[in-house]
């Protein structure tokens, strides 16, 4: 059958072909370990699940949800957007809860993007963004992100011509891949340049509760004149340990709000009820978790840490998200050292080149299994590498 030629404009997330790969290697009797997949071997708090278990025994719970999910949920978020963050938000004009935040990072280009607009994604990125864009009908112009800016785009770098071309620019921190942190400034240079061009931001931060060594990410929203410029996608996935439930949200300007909410009346009919009552306790309950949680982290972090510099390579120290991201030793591209390793080692790595031309020459572990599985992958690095 033919399908549509937008088709062809986009590729499948990168997990899919390399999980298919991962798993007939592992039929095969190999001890193979996966530092791919951004999906953590934490689980929810207890309590989280005995709120699921509960709304979803109630008989009551299985009808259609709304679209715009309860009220309950959306004063959840605005009640802990005030705590984390001390930002303001509307429940009912200025939130609107998602099926993960994918659902929405995704269609947000069908409210922003006619026929060949331009939108500014970073590379590298998270590959979803890139793909959105083209599946709208929009064009993308990378911004790239490089080491000596702290992998922060270069607002100075993009030509001025591009940036008036452009409706829209992508911004994640804490970021995937690279893990690199924003701070006060470039925030507040990225809403003066915003306004100046006329182009919509877009800050998806699902990794703000996963930090170390003191350092507390912020969110998009706390900077002034950011619900006028923009958005920001958050989810429950990584910071309450829940990636398979599917509870995100976009949070910030009511016109594009609205129009996300437009799409979404027609996409899909709205979060499991259970779902949106067990994320509601989430978001009004305790979390001390976290905290337990970012510990484990910040250990598996330091081991890895420590063995890479080890072998020689010269990274630096991830502040936030669950991620190292590491330049390849002399003489390798990126795909070549992580296939390599895969092949001799057992141990899957993810190229940089896989989130654009501007993540060659770099590598992404994450640091989703125990130490003890953490440091036998990196035994297993040091002998490949001598
Ligand atoms: C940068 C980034 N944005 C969005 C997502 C999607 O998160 P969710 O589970 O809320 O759909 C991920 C997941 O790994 C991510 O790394």
């Amino acid at each position: 059958m033919n399908l549509a030629k937008r088709m062809d404009l986009f590729k499948g997330y990168l997990g899919t072909e390399m999980n298919v790969r991962l798993t007939k290697m592992r039929e095969e009797g190999r001890d193979v370990i996966n530092l791919g997949l951004g999906d953590p071997d934490v689980t929810p708090p207890p309590h989280l699940l005995e709120a699921l278990k509960d709304a979803v025994c109630d008989p009551n719970h299985h009808h259609y949800p709304s679209f715009y999910s309860n009220r309950p949920l959306k004063e959840a978020i605005s009640g802990w957007y005030k705590r984390r963050f001390e930002v303001d938000l509307d429940p009912d004009t200025e939130i609107l809860p998602l099926l993960g935040s994918s659902e929405g990072l995704f269609h947000i280009h069908l409210c922003l993007l006619d026929i060949g607009d331009v939108a500014l994604v970073p590379d590298p990125s998270y590959p979803s963004y890139e793909a959105g864009v083209k599946l709208a009908g929009g064009r993308v112009e990378p911004v790239p992100l490089l080491r000596q800016n702290g992998f922060l785009p270069d607002l100075d770098a993009i030509p001025p011509e591009t940036a008036r071309q452009a409706r829209l620019i992508w911004v994640n921190y804490p970021n995937n891949p690279t893990a690199a942190v924003g701070n006060p400034e470039f925030y507040a240079k990225l809403i003066a340049w915003a306004n100046k061009y006329g182009v919509v931001v877009i800050h998806d931060t699902p990794y703000t509760e996963i930090c170390f060594d003191d350092h507390c990410p912020p969110s998009f929203m706390e900077f002034e004149g950011a619900k006028e410029v923009g958005v920001e996608f958050h989810s429950l996935s990584k910071s309450y340990n829940c990636c398979g439930w599917r509870t995100g949200m976009i949070v910030g300007n009511k016109e594009l709000i609205a129009g996300m909410a437009k799409i979404k009346s027609h996409s899909d009919r709205g979060m499991y009820y259970p779902l949106q009552v067990a994320a509601t306790k989430a978001l009004n309950g305790p979390v001390d978790f976290m905290q337990v949680r970012n510990t484990v982290f910040q250990e598996r972090r330091d081991v890895v840490v420590k063995a890479l510099r080890e072998i020689g390579l010269d990274l630096d120290t991830p502040k936030a998200t669950f991620y190292v991201w590491a330049p390849v030793p002399r003489g390798y591209t990126s795909s070549d050292f992580c296939f390599k390793v895969l092949d001799t080692a057992n141990v899957w790595m993810i190229p940089g080149s896989m989130y654009g031309k501007y993540g060659e020459g770099f590598f992404r572990i994450a640091l989703t299994h125990p130490v003890n599985r953490l440091a036998e992958a990196m035994d297993r690095l040091k002998k490949f590498m001598a």
